[in-house]
């Protein structure tokens, strides 16, 4: 084969491809979903669900995802018309890059409302607003601001515009600075909150609610209605678990594809992988850790949904001493690594407008935002005017639809495709002479992409549909 360049240009360097890679796979997924479903999903049998998930599922279609791109150097959807006719395979399976688009747009449209949520507390945090706030006046100034429609959509405007802003000049430039010291500094902000759930009182509640699993839990989701546990047969704890395994690595979208696209060649794939699932985890259950204590030393309910981090982290930055500036710095950072997720969203349809339509990337930009903008109003309304029963299909709001949705159904089908383009219509010898990694490793991808990780995802997706 011919080796292919990408008309995109190339990222500078492996650190650069793993800064932009953890830079996607970081974001609001680890730090408001993960703490959020994981207290929906009844805690430590989920958080064990996922965890597996990453490993078996996340980490295999990782590389895959990876090596498609580099080897097709194009935005997903023609970097699978591409694999698929040099392996004599149906065109149709460009379909997988035309999935990952809708599926981007999708996600983007709701992930800059919750953008735009960080973004406002930014503001009220500086001001002071939190300062010795107890749970009650911290809930007030959350409902106070998803209320308001208005201010939602001033916030929600404002991050579309930052996100459209960097895609418009590339991936490249500016965003490798952000990442190299922003998300370091995110980090280390974790650990100050997690000082601070360490000395709420409630730090051994919050470790076991995350660690001690109770897999009764995982099948069974119960509800506590005027102090009275309900609690029904269902399968979707672990579809909600595998989901947010390709969720939380960007994975079934082509977002880690087209970023795989614009790799060096010669760098090993196998392991910038495993250092970003790595990573990505382990802010994950970082973030998990700060929080769940500080809900329970406030009598807070974990399933409180979407809310949670709004509802529980002020109080800390509200009581601890410097509150107020880590609690700023806190949200900044929080925005940053939304943002350096968010332009990875749109990169496989600006990638794609700009091969098949010719568009500068300004443009690709523009008409994409201006479309992920009008779908963010759903979910937008989700939260004020739309929240009644009346507005919800299947007991779920437009965001919970649409999160749903994308989430559990259109990523792990799309990574499911992707397993079994990569492990069996792509020829041996092309996944070989692409990952050029040692035989045993390779093997032991191999296994896990042709079997493991396939029939995990059809076996979640049958139990959820009540099979198994
Ligand atoms: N991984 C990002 C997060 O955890 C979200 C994301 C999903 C980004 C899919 C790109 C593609 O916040």
């Amino acid at each position: 084969m011919t080796e292919r360049t990408s008309i995109h240009g190339q990222w500078s360097s492996r650190l650069v491809f793993i800064l932009a890679a953890t830079g996607s796979a970081v974001g609001l997924g680890n730090i408001w979903k993960f703490p959020y479903i994981t207290g929906e999903n009844g805690g430590g049998a989920f958080v064990l669900v996922y965890l597996l998930c990453i490993a078996v599922v996340g980490i295999p279609i990782m590389m895959a995802e990876v090596m498609l791109g580099r080897r097709g150097r194009q935005s997903p959807i023609n970097t699978m018309t591409a694999l698929a006719k040099e392996e004599g395979a149906s065109s149709a399976w460009s379909l997988v890059g035309w999935s990952g688009v809708l599926a981007g747009f999708i996600i983007l449209s709701y992930y800059s409302v919750i953008a735009g949520w960080a973004l406002a507390y930014v503001f009220r945090v500086a001001g002071g607003l939190f300062n010795g706030a107890d749970a009650a006046g911290v809930q007030a100034v959350f409902t106070g601001l998803t209320g308001d429609p208005e201010r939602l959509i001033a916030w929600h405007t404002l991050f579309m515009l930052m996100s459209m802003a960097v895609v418009a000049r590339g991936v490249r430039a500016g965003l490798e600075k952000a990442v190299t010291y922003l998300m370091p500094a995110l980090f280390v902000l974790l650990f100050v909150l997690l000082g601070y759930a360490m000395s709420t009182g409630a730090f051994i509640d919050g470790l076991k609610f995350l660690f001690q699993p109770d897999f009764g839990k995982l099948f069974y989701v119960c509800e506590t209605v005027a102090g009275t546990e309900s609690c029904e047969l269902s399968g979707s704890p672990v579809l909600v678990a595998m989901g947010h395994a390709f969720f939380t690595l960007s994975l079934g979208m082509g977002a880690i594809m087209v970023y795989g696209s614009y790799m060096p060649k010669g760098t090993s794939i196998a392991r910038s992988t495993v250092l970003i699932a790595l990573l990505d985890t382990l802010v994950a259950l970082v973030a998990g850790m700060a929080i769940f204590p500080i809900v329970f030393a406030n009598g807070l309910e974990p399933g409180s949904g979407p809310g949670l981090i709004f509802q529980t982290l002020p109080i800390a930055f509200g009581a601890m001493p410097g509150g107020q500036f880590f609690g700023t710095l806190f949200f900044v950072l929080l925005v940053f690594a939304a943002w350096s997720s968010a332009i990875s969203l749109i990169e496989p349809a600006v990638a794609w407008l700009v091969e098949n339509r010719g568009l500068t990337r300004v443009r690709a930009s523009a008409v994409i935002g201006m479309t992920t903008w009008v779908l963010g109003l759903g979910s937008i309304f989700s939260f004020n005017i739309w929240s009644g029963d009346e507005y919800k299909l299947f007991g779920k709001t437009f965001f919970d639809l649409l999160d749903y949705l994308a989430a559990n159904i259109m990523l792990p089908l799309g990574g499911l495709l992707i397993a079994l383009f990569a492990g069996w219509l792509m020829k041996r010898e092309s996944s070989v002479d692409e990952f050029a990694m040692h035989a045993w490793r390779y093997g032991l991808w191999r296994v896990l992409i042709r079997y493991v990780s396939p029939l995990a995802v059809v076996v979640v997706f049958l139990n959820a549909v009540g099979i198994f």
